[in-house]
């Protein structure tokens, strides 16, 4: 067992409205949980993004925060801190990840170019889509496995890989692993994969990089389970991680524990050089690139305490690992391992009785809100969305219900409430009903669709 390495020094009061309340509250939402206020949420496990508690360091920082648009020094502090930590000499500030995922992509992207990678997060393949490219996923079929107890199932399949590359030689963007893999289950990529895909990369030269949100928690998974990392620091596996790719696209509301930002980091000057127009263009000028000085002076200082490996350690064995435990105790079929952010309920058996084309998914989600006043979210069938050239709805393997951690935020006895009302709804799985829809968003539809439930 690991304790807890800080303790709290400021509170943010929380209340539970009724049963009767969150029923209305979730009605006048039309059944979509991003449509519910932070008033009407007990336990928020929406998303560990931007939602992490800073640390009383961070909070000091703030206040050295420099506001100088150009040559700020808080962008100078920031640079350092990545430099240090991820070994990489450029850096682009952007507003948060997707910011960077723009910024690179309108370079890198033409028409038709592939970005093959391992299970793209959603904002990610929806910035490939929106500038004419397509994400080809490439993981291993073991990801797609709830049951299978693979330590690193966001690895790519390197022959899958190969073949992509091959078989579009001039048609590639590049090449993106994410690190861990959020949209099968927080998975992490082991080293030796990483490696085998930067050869794979060099041979038919092409561009390779990380998106690097949780970065730390694959490190962390890799010390741990990786033959012969045991005896490293989380430092030393980061930068061993790093040494591999061209670059990193960041959000860094996650393992930088921020609560807005992120970052391209590079290697290349000349592709530094032709980046930092458009983080003119599209975020800001490149000492700020849509973020404050005082955002900066947090990542500058979170980043370090997100590597930590007393926080990584106690966060995702004795946060995520335990409420992962104590639902498979009851019985709740979740995917496995549990991952590092967060742990996802397996729809598919906890509502085998709802097809996927009536989102279970969405129905477990409103159903948990009624319960208990917890809010989680669908990764699923919804999230999906349609297959551009058929506008079929797209049925992905998993169908999963992310419940995810903030960092440093909620306590044990919030995580056993948790897992007490994932219970109860557990025991009264076959009274829920599928949802249709009222109204479908036409892109990252998940974010503003309403719904319906089907009688
Ligand atoms: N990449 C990954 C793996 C992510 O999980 C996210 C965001 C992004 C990129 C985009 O970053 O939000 O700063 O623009 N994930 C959040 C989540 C929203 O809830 O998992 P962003």
């Amino acid at each position: 067992m690991s304790l807890p390495p800080y303790k709290i020094k400021s509170v943010e009061p929380i209340n539970l409205i009724s049963k009767e309340q969150r029923i209305k509250k979730i009605e006048a939402a039309l059944l979509n949980v991003f449509g519910l206020e932070a008033d009407d949420i007990y336990i928020d496990l929406l998303t560990d993004s931007g939602t992490g508690a800073m640390s009383q360091k961070q909070w000091a920082g703030i206040m050295e925060g420099d506001e100088t648009y150009a040559g700020s020094r808080s962008f100078k502090r920031m640079k350092k801190a990545i430099r240090d930590i991820l070994g990489f000499e450029y850096v682009l500030p952007c507003h948060q990840g997707r910011g960077a995922e723009q910024v690179l992509d309108k370079l890198l992207i033409k028409k038709a170019q592939i970005v093959p990678g391992n299970a793209h997060f959603d904002t990610t393949k929806a910035h490939i889509e929106n500038r004419g490219g397509i994400a080809i996923d490439c993981t291993i079929s073991k990801g797609f496995e709830p049951k299978i107890e693979h330590p690193f199932k966001g690895n790519l399949d390197l022959e899958k890989l190969e073949k992509v590359l091959k078989d579009n030689k001039n048609n590639i963007a590049y090449i993106l692993i994410t690190i861990t893999c959020n949209t099968i289950g927080g998975q992490p990529v082991s080293l030796e994969n990483i490696k085998k895909v930067s050869k794979i990369a060099k041979k038919y030269k092409k561009l390779l990089f990380f998106d690097g949100a949780r970065f730390a928690e694959n490190a962390y998974f890799i010390k741990k389970r990786e033959k012969g990392c045991q005896n490293k620091t989380i430092k030393e596996i980061v930068k061993k991680m790093m040494d591999c790719a061209d670059g990193m696209l960041m959000s860094a509301k996650k393992d930088a524990i921020t609560n807005i930002g992120g970052f391209i980091a590079l290697r290349d000057k000349e592709l530094y050089k032709k980046l930092v127009p458009l983080d003119i263009l599209m975020e800001g000028f490149p000492t700020y690139g849509g973020m404050s000085g005082r955002d900066m002076e947090a990542l500058a200082i979170g980043i370090y305490e997100g590597i930590d490996a007393k926080f990584l350690h106690y966060y995702i064995e004795n946060q995520v690992g335990y409420l992962g435990k104590e639902l498979s105790k009851q019985g709740i079929p979740i995917i496995k391992p549990v991952g590092g952010h967060a742990v996802f309920i397996d729809v598919k058996r906890f509502l085998p009785h709802i097809p996927q084309s009536q989102f279970p998914g969405q129905a477990l989600c409103c159903e948990i809100y009624i319960e208990g006043g917890i809010r989680a979210v669908e990764i699923g069938t919804l999230l999906a969305g349609r297959n551009l050239e058929t506008g079929e709805n797209i049925f992905p393997k998993l169908e999963m219900v992310r419940l995810c951690i903030p960092r440093r935020v909620y306590g044990k006895d919030h995580l056993d409430y948790v897992n007490k009302i994932i219970t109860q709804v557990w025991k009264r799985r076959k009274t829920i009903k599928g949802l249709k829809f009222l109204y479908e968003a036409p892109i990252l539809r998940h974010f503003q669709s309403t719904f319906k439930r089907i009688s």
